[in-house]
Parts: C-alpha cells; structure tokens; sequence
C-alpha cells in the first residue's frame, strides 16, 4: 500500500513516523479546500468552537494570543501582515474536511486528536515552536515556508513574557517551500517555524500521543466508578522477617503484581475503547421524532439512500470474544453474529449502502439492528440530511 500514492506504508513507518520529516509534493492533486479564509473567520466568532488569533505585531504585546470567540471588530481591525488565526476540531463541523482523513487511513484512526485549519496573510506565523504531538500540515491555499530543526529537542528553552512557547533559540537544518496540495510531516518534538508566502490556509492533521497522567487518571476514575476497586491486596505468602518494619521487596513485587492484575483483566479494553473515543465535544443528540425502527431504517437504504458517520466521528473496535465496538466514548451493545469484520466494516466505510450490507449476507439483519442503533443515538446519518 502506497500512502499518498508516493511512499510504501513500510518505508513511512520504519523512517519517518516519530523520526524524520517528510514532505509529499502534491499528496492531494487538485486539493480544494471545503472552507475558505472567510468560512474560517465565521467559525473563531462561534462559542463552542475553540479558535485563537495570534498577533505578532500589532498587539498590546508581541504575539498577543485572543482566544475565541473572536468579534466582528478584532477581526475588522487586523493589519495586513504577520498574524495567525487557528480553528480546532473542524473535522467535527465541516462534513467534507471530516471526509479528507480518508487519505490518513494508513495510521490507527484512534490515534487522531484533530483537524485544525488555519489561515495567515503574508508573513503571517506562529513562531518557532515544538508540538508534543505528530502533526501532517497539508497546504490548503497559497504557499507557506518552513524551517524545521534537524532532530527532535528534549532540553529547549522558552522565551519569557509570551502568551505562547516559543523557542529562546531555533538553529533551523531544514527549508522547504509548501505548495498548494503539498502535505509536510512533522514528527514530535521537532522544532518548527511555518511562514506565509501571501495569504495562506493550512490543515493540520494531528496526532495524539496521551500522557501517563491522562492515562492513569481515566483508568483510575473509570474503575472508581465502575466499582473495581473492591478487592483487597492481601498478602497470603509472607515468612517472619527480621525487622517487622521493613517493607521487603517479596512484598513490593506482590503488590506490583496484584497492581497488574488491573490491566490484565478483559475490563482493561473497556476502559480504553471508551477512553480514547471519547471526544472533546459531544455530538449533539438526534431528536426523538427522527428515530426510526430497523425496518424504516432499511426501507430508506432499499431506496438508495445512502448511511454516513457524522463528521469526525470517533469509532473503533476491539477484537475478542465478543468483538467490542466504542463508539464517542460509548461501548456500544453489539447484536450476536456481528463479527470483527463486520465492525471494521462499520467503523472504517465513509458510506453504507444496502449493497454493502448485503456481502455479509447471512449476519444483514443484525447489521440493520446495530446500524439502527447507532443512526438514532444519532452517529451515522443519511447523507441528504448533512
Ligand atoms: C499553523 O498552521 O498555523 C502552524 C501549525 C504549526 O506550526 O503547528
Ligand atoms: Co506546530
């Protein structure tokens, strides 16, 4: 498999993927962007939607950071050169940018955080900087130069008095000019400094790369709640030890091992389907006239109409026993005879159509039920209703 019909998938992940930059010269041929600057700056006036404008100059301060949303009349009074305005999470309000992550197949769809598109005038930036996450920047519209660090940076230091981080120092190694439909990567931790050519757009893709602390936090509230926290460390094996109050390493492996017994368990999936498809906002509930029995929902899909998941839906499977789907951080109830196959099927279609359904003959019926499900908790949708 060729990813962005240029690169083996092998070659990406054994010299790229968390250890070099790439770029990919026209990844996207005849890319248009599903929202233009205008689009963009609508969005950053929106409560709910997270946005924010940098302001290099200009400011009460150099690179003075608004956070949305922002007025009509800060967007009105912005000079013509060297400002940044971002908007996160578009994936989740624009049905066609949700769409271009097809292209990002190649990678597990849980490790996506989001898609933030953002726009500059010339000489517009975000200064010099290091992400903590992998992030693909696909140029929207316009030309953007890049400065890139030669390896990934562990001991920076940041310049004081700044809404932002941004580097004290940055000895760029790397220089590339972004065309239009041109896609750079950028592994974690390399430093970078992407400047506009002129009006520019840019998508950024990202990639997530959880913390231990996010980590242990959910699981810990997950089992808190879910009660599986009953049981005791008891230790059943212990010998007379000289000093009563040592803490002998024989039991620090026990309790080490009575500790793991937590993540060994089948409920440790669980928690983590759930924990990394819940998203940063929740879909809005479908309205309860809408809902429609299996049959109805069938009727409409013998019509030809056509099933899609809701923009940026968060949707994956786990194989076992009893395959496991999770659906915007919800596990969901899966019928019998619906296989592993049948929910990568599920998760991984950008349409369902009654033809599909039908390859998996014999299991139809339960693909409807589950289908009918998920439709009136309102994360598939028929597209006419997009
Ligand atoms: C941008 O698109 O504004 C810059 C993104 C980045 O440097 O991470
Ligand atoms: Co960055």
């Amino acid at each position: 498999m060729k990813i962005f019909n240029q690169i083996s998938a092998d070659d990406f992940f054994q010299n790229y993927w968390h250890k070099k930059p790439l770029v990919i010269r026209n990844a996207i041929p005849n890319f248009v962007s599903p929202l233009d600057p205008n689009e963009l700056a609508g969005l950053a006036c929106e409560e709910e939607i997270e946005s924010r404008l940098i302001l290099e100059m200009g400011g009460k301060k150099p690179w003075e950071v608004t956070s949305g949303p922002l007025s009509e009349e800060t967007l009105e009074k912005l000079p013509e050169t060297n400002w940044s305005l971002a908007v996160q999470g578009v994936d989740r309000l624009i049905p066609d940018v949700s769409k271009l992550l097809t292209h990002f197949r190649f990678l597990p769809n849980w490790l996506l955080d989001d898609v933030m598109v953002s726009y500059a005038p010339d000489k517009g930036s975000v200064g010099a900087h290091i992400d903590n996450y992998d992030v693909f920047i696909l140029q929207a519209q316009g030309k953007r130069r890049w400065l890139l660090g030669g390896k990934p940076e562990y001991n920076e230091k940041y310049q004081e008095g700044l809404d932002i981080r941004l580097l004290e120092m940055f000895e760029p190694e790397l220089e590339w000019e972004l065309n239009s439909g041109d896609i750079l990567y950028i592994p974690t931790r390399f430093a970078h400094h992407g400047i506009a050519i002129g009006e520019c757009l840019n998508y950024s893709i990202g990639f997530r790369a959880p913390t231990d602390s996010e980590l242990i936090r959910s699981f810990s509230n997950w089992a808190m709640e879910n009660e599986k926290t009953e049981n005791f460390f008891s230790q059943s094996n212990i010998s007379l030890q000289q000093s009563s109050s040592e803490i002998t390493q024989d039991s620090i492996n026990q309790l080490a091992e009575h500790m793991k017994s937590f993540i060994d368990s089948p409920d440790f999936k669980q928690w983590f389907g759930k924990h990394i498809t819940e998203p940063k906002t929740f879909l809005p509930p479908p309205e309860e006239d809408l809902c429609l029995t299996t049959k109805q929902l069938e009727q409409k899909l013998k019509l030809g109409e056509v099933l899609v998941p809701a923009a940026g839906l968060k949707c994956s499977w786990i194989d076992s026993e009893e395959p496991m789907l999770f659906i915007e951080g919800e596990k969901i109830e899966v019928p019998t005879n619906v296989s592993s196959e049948i929910l990568a099927f599920i998760c991984d279609s950008n349409e369902i159509t009654i033809e599909n359904i039908s390859n998996f003959n014999k299991s139809s019926e339960n693909i409807l039920q589950l289908l009918t499900l998920i439709y009136n908790k309102g994360y598939f949708v028929f597209e006419e209703e997009l």
